[in-house]
């Protein structure tokens, strides 16, 4: 194998049919050459339910729940699942959490022992996560929030995301950081960023993400002038991690 290609899902390879089309061919054409992964926010069920929909083709392996389960095939990876269990106390999270009527809580589907999701309304974003933040570090515990899409709120053991997932496959699969290309459009991928990878900043982008990539962006992340999977195209060709595109 001489490539690994991880790419969120909902508006980074979903988005555009034409280009995923496009995107889809010339990875089958080079399926022997590269390991792929899917890192999305969503559950395995819903990320499962997507690939049905928009014919997405099948990965190496699945991140999950903003990398807080790693799937191959069916099977759930009871190593990550036992790592990210270490330091975390869920039902302590879970109850800080509950204190903040503004934070509306997720379908059941979307949480998972690893994951509490909820929506907020963005004006009310800053002030709120800053407040349970302080309260999750003043009890002691190693949680992390993220923010994506202007309304998506995560908490997340401190030792899982979409990042730290990556890195852990990517270790086990021995594929070094310079033949790695990450892709994301918002929040819950700046993780995947602050890896050592490459990456790729597809153009439409959320303003969360770009507002980290003005701040912490590097030589090594591409902002690609196309939108979606033409992105993950541009940003293949840039990194000349195919053969050129015709
Ligand atoms: C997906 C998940 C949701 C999560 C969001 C952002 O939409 O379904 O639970 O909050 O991604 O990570
Ligand atoms: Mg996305």
């Amino acid at each position: 194998m001489n490539f690994l290609l991880v790419t969120d899902l909902d508006n980074t390879l979903v988005g555009e049919d034409t280009t995923l089309l496009r995107l889809n061919q010339k990875l089958l054409a080079n399926r022997d050459r590269l390991y792929l992964i899917y890192a999305t926010g969503r559950s395995y069920a819903l990320a499962r339910q997507l690939q049905e929909e928009q014919n997405l083709i099948e990965p190496d392996y699945w991140l999950t729940g903003v990398g807080t389960e790693i799937y191959r095939k069916d099977e759930r990876d009871p190593e990550w699942a036992e790592r990210l269990s270490q330091d975390w106390n869920r039902d302590s999270v879970a109850a800080i959490a509950s204190g903040f009527p503004d934070l509306i809580l997720q379908p059941e589907t979307e949480q998972n022992p690893w994951k509490l999701s909820f929506l907020i309304d963005s004006e009310r974003a800053d002030t709120v996560l800053a407040n349970l933040q302080a309260l999750i570090t003043q009890a002691g515990l190693r949680a992390q929030i993220i923010f994506s899409n202007d309304e998506d709120v995560d908490i997340l053991p401190k030792n899982g995301d979409k990042g730290l997932a990556m890195t852990y496959l990517r270790e086990k699969l021995g594929i070094p950081p310079e033949k790695t290309l990450v892709c994301g459009d918002s929040g819950n991928d700046i993780s995947l960023f602050q890896q050592n990878t490459l990456g790729l900043i597809v153009s439409n982008s959320r303003s969360e993400l770009l507002a980290w990539y003005r701040l912490c962006g590097e030589s090594r992340h591409y902002r690609s002038r196309a939108r979606f999977a033409g992105g993950i195209l541009e940003a293949i060709d840039h990194f000349k991690l195919m053969p050129p595109s015709e």
